[in-house]
């Protein structure tokens, strides 16, 4: 093989290796600047304080408490069935409801709301709850975690993008007091 004219061996595998390097420094840089980069990113996709809709009031006859669901805001777009996330709505009257975190407040098992007794029960360990949400009996030591919401064109909105954490003994916004 003849080497281009003023280019010794040397030379030629001294630059492939400077492009090379430089290959591999621009594949490790990505996720350092994605993540130096990632509070303005992130301040344009929805956040834990977006308004989520939970579908029009309609859906949630006064005097009942029905099972809703709502995308979260932080999900990325390939997960799927995973980022829907359940919670209970109980409609009072008017527009005075109540969205209910899905998750039991002992270890976060799913709660399932039994008209008949109107009560939720907890699968896991027999935690009870009141229609209000409020501890009836078992393990958990709080009633259930309970969601900011609004009305606005007729739609239910809730600020559910903020997870539970099981075991606290505080709202997840700090609004509702401890249920003993
Ligand atoms: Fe519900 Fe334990 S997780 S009672």
């Amino acid at each position: 093989m003849t080497l281009p004219r003023g280019l010794s061996r040397r030379d030629i595998l001294l630059k492939i290796g400077i492009v090379f390097n430089g290959l591999v420094g621009a594949v490790l840089a990505i996720p350092i600047v994605r993540y130096i980069l990632s509070p303005v990113t992130r301040g344009r996709r929805p956040g834990y304080e977006t308004w989520l809709s939970l579908g029009s009031i309609d859906q949630f006859p006064a005097g009942q408490t029905r099972l809703a669901s709502y995308r979260n805001p932080m999900a990325n777009p390939w997960d799927g069935e995973t980022a829907n996330v359940a919670c209970w709505v109980r409609h009072i009257d008017g527009e005075s409801f109540q969205v209910f975190a899905i998750n039991c407040a002992h270890l976060g098992c799913p709660v399932r709301w039994f008209p008949q007794s109107s009560l939720f029960m907890c699968p896991c360990h027999g935690g009870v709850y009141y229609s209000d949400g409020s501890r009836a009996s078992g393990p958990p030591e709080r009633g259930l975690f309970e969601y900011t919401f609004k009305i606005e064109n007729g739609r239910l909105l809730t600020k559910a993008g903020e997870m539970p954490t099981p075991g606290s003994s505080a709202g997840i916004y700090g609004t509702r007091p401890p249920c003993a």
